[in-house]
């Protein structure tokens, strides 16, 4: 439809109709089983507005979304948008956003949001809630794990490749949907890390660093943005039109589609942010905000008409957030037919097998070896006697949080029946060791089974555990985070593993010395103690659909881990919220060796246990003669930085070269002792260098200044290139404007 026929269509509308646009319902409104992904609150619609209503959330399948529509358009012209929450895959599951993050690997997270989108838009989805590129530097705080970590130039680049990977080249193929970026903003940063707390930060902080991932999602095309529930500086951002009009839409030129987060506009009164006497009021704060959809919520439906009629808002406000939902629509192809992503075989015809195949791929490229002392890993299956034990060994649960709603998710044989299955002749041996969580503990219903099995005979399972572990060459144990430990609402205030897996590496300890632990999480965790008992750390996250079988081939070689950490691990949870990129102060921790007024914890380092950007793999490599090309810089010129990586090991492998700068002095601003400017994943043979050369360009030393103008300072620069974000090794130039 051209944009005359959509005007046309909008002046059609009545009112209610317009209205009904607006509001997003929740599958309960529509029927008995629908999914439930949030807290419902206000869902008193009445049977007209049902029947108007612009969209839906989280109804899957094709069969299921064919009724719905068929029903609306008995009553509707404007056929229903279909949004889900497809954040890590569709049917084929990926790593989480963080395992996806340690990929530094832009083009192949890339290719999961292709395929996600291939796979959803074959069965009827339209829209998936999804990139999450909230910058998290708090690991205290539970969604982590649907992030890309701690840096705002990783973000960046993962935001961009998402939304591309989503909507392709045109949003009208059967094989793409519209991203939705959240959640706006700096949601991640709560005090504390307790979800939905309020957030306090400086406009420059805010600006400089978690502004920016949203924007380059803007910029990539993003169609649609969610708000988020938190307050910034004691103003609700899913009302907030210096956040949504003044910023996103004004400066950033977004013309796309704004949606709350669910239920957030119900969270206004006094017994939420308490900063709406009444839903009226919070219904005018969002259409002036210009929000577009309200999430599972009925503030919109409530009271538009009446504000319209008492001149508090004007139609033309109701048209223009209509008006930006039938562009969408119309982008999609709905109006030409609203069955057109359904009406094929497209969905039955995908091939699964190659999609795990890129699924596989995630999870070997997002594991971090963290530590791999005499060599630990990999493990020859031939001759090898090995005691696999641990709870995550036969645990089914290894995806992340957000595909469990998934009916056709691909589960994935657990560790414990790969390995049976592919190496029925090695020399293993399998053991339970304990359940996932400590008796007692909060969610035990979710596994009450296995655990009052377990603790009816805990002594008979750690002999069995403990004899094994002695009879073998190495122990391979398999511990983790329980799922319903991360996610939303899921803060922690301790970052370890649960106890009773700490006591079982104790207790293994004391039999074999020589353990690899294969680690589970949705967050960093504190590993400091136990660290201390392994020789060797592999952190998979949540690697979904590909655990297994990516998992034991890099146990056995067949495939080199290659992530590095895109979230620090930290040394203790007393450190959070900490993050590579800080800011020197004027009392340097360093002093506080010397004397005692530096910047630091008298009972801890301030360094974490391991950085961001560090990871190790099963060869070496060499950095040396890092070179610049100019020691001087113009507006108009660029900067090449080179460095030579040798691969000093036996095997071929992958190195993510990353180039940090530092602005050494800035007028009345002080800097971060590093940023991320750039990074390479480069493929490096056994006993070859690889010349690996950045440039830098004036645009990338742009700041937040004094001012609060968006620009670079002339001066000197301090340019590092290395394995991490700890690499020292730097060269410098100066900035001339
Ligand atoms: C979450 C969003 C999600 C939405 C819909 C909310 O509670 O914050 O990330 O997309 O629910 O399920």
């Amino acid at each position: 439809m051209d944009k005359k026929s959509l005007m046309e269509l909008l002046d059609s509308l009545t009112l209610n109709e317009k209205i009904g646009q607006l509001s997003q319902v929740h599958p309960t409104v529509l029927f008995e089983d629908g999914i439930v992904t949030g807290v419902i609150n206000d869902n008193t619609f009445s049977e007209e507005h049902i029947k108007n209503i612009g969209s839906v959330i989280n109804i899957f399948g094709k069969d299921k979304i064919r009724a719905v529509q068929e029903n609306h358009l008995k009553n509707s012209k404007i056929p229903l948008l279909f949004m889900a929450d497809v954040i890590v895959g569709y049917d084929v599951i990926f790593p989480s956003g963080l395992s996806q993050g340690c990929t530094f690997d832009p083009e192949l997270i890339k290719k999961l949001s292709r395929i996600s989108a291939t796979e959803m838009a074959a069965d009827g989805v339209n829209v998936t809630f999804s990139p999450m590129v909230d910058l998290c530097r708090d690991a205290r705080w539970g969604r982590v794990s649907e992030s890309y970590g701690e840096d705002v130039l990783l973000n960046c680049k993962m935001a961009e490749a998402v939304v591309k990977g989503y909507q392709g080249d045109d949003l009208n193929a059967l094989d793409t949907v519209s991203a939705c970026v959240k959640h706006f903003a700096a949601y991640s940063a709560p005090v504390s890390g307790r979800d939905y707390n309020s957030v306090d930060m400086s406009e420059r902080t805010l600006r400089q660093e978690y502004l920016r991932s949203y924007k380059a999602a803007v910029d990539a095309g993003s169609e649609m943005l969610m708000t988020s529930f938190n307050t910034i500086a004691g103003v609700p951002c899913t009302i907030d039109k210096r956040l949504v009009k003044d910023i996103l839409r004004d400066e950033w030129g977004f013309k796309g589609v704004v949606i709350t987060d669910h239920g957030s506009l119900g969270e206004q009164y006094s017994t939420g942010h308490g900063v709406a006497s009444n839903s009226a009021e919070v219904a005018k704060f969002a259409i002036d905000a210009t929000v577009d959809i309200e999430m599972a919520g009925d503030c919109l439906f409530k009271n538009i008409q009446n504000l319209i009629q008492e001149g508090k808002l004007s139609e033309d406000q109701i048209d223009a957030a209509v008006f930006r939902i039938l562009e969408l629509k119309n982008k999609l192809g709905l109006f030409e037919d609203p069955y057109k992503y359904i009406d094929n075989d497209l969905y039955e015809k995908i091939d699964r097998q190659q999609n795990l195949e890129v699924a596989k791929r995630a999870v070997v490229e997002g594991s971090v070896l963290l530590k791999n002392e005499d060599s630990a890993l990999p493990i020859n299956p031939e001759s090898t006697k090995v005691a696999f034990i641990g709870p995550y060994l036969s645990c089914d649960v290894t995806s992340p949080v957000w595909s469990f709603h998934l009916k056709n998710r691909i589960v994935g044989p657990t560790m414990e029946n790969y390995l049976k299955e592919n190496y029925p002749d090695s020399d293993f041996t399998y053991s339970f060791g304990c359940p996932i969580l400590d008796n007692g503990d909060w969610v035990s219903e979710f596994c009450q089974e296995d655990n009052d099995e377990y603790f009816k005979n805990e002594d008979r399972y750690i002999a069995d555990a403990v004899e094994k572990a002695k009879n073998a060459d190495i122990v391979v144990l398999a511990l983790g985070e329980h799922y319903a430990y991360h996610g939303e609402s899921k803060s922690r205030a301790d970052i370890r593993l649960h106890k009773i897996q700490r006591d079982l590496v104790d207790k293994i300890y004391e039999a074999n010395q020589n353990i690899t632990a294969v680690i589970f999480s949705g967050r960093p965790l504190d590993i400091t103690d136990i660290s201390k008992k392994l020789k060797s750390i592999l952190f998979v996250w949540e690697p979904g659909s590909m655990a297994a079988e990516g998992i034991t081939d890099m146990l056995f070689g067949k495939e080199l881990p290659s992530g590095k950490l895109s979230m620090c691990i930290p040394y203790c949870v007393g450190q959070m919220p900490i993050h590579y990129s800080e800011l020197r102060t004027g009392r340097y921790a360093e002093l506080g060796q010397k004397h005692s007024f530096g910047s630091r914890f008298v009972d801890a380092p301030i360094k974490p246990l391991y950085p961001f950007g560090y990871g190790l793999t099963y060869t070496t490599f060499e950095y040396s003669d890092l070179k610049i090309d100019k020691t001087t810089l113009t507006p108009d010129s660029e900067i090449t930085v080179t460095v030579s990586v040798k691969n000093t090991g036996q095997r071929d492998a992958w190195e993510i070269v990353q180039m940090y700068t530092h602005d050494v002095v800035a007028y009345m601003v002080s800097r971060p002792m590093k940023e991320l400017k750039d990074f390479k994943r480069v493929f490096i043979k056994a006993g070859e260098t690889a010349q690996v050369s950045f440039k830098i360009t004036e645009d990338m030393l742009r700041f937040y200044n004094y001012d609060m103008v968006y620009e670079s300072e002339s001066g000197e620069f301090e340019v590092f290139v290395g394995p991490d974000s700890e690499t020292t090794d730097c060269v410098t130039f100066t900035l001339e404007k």
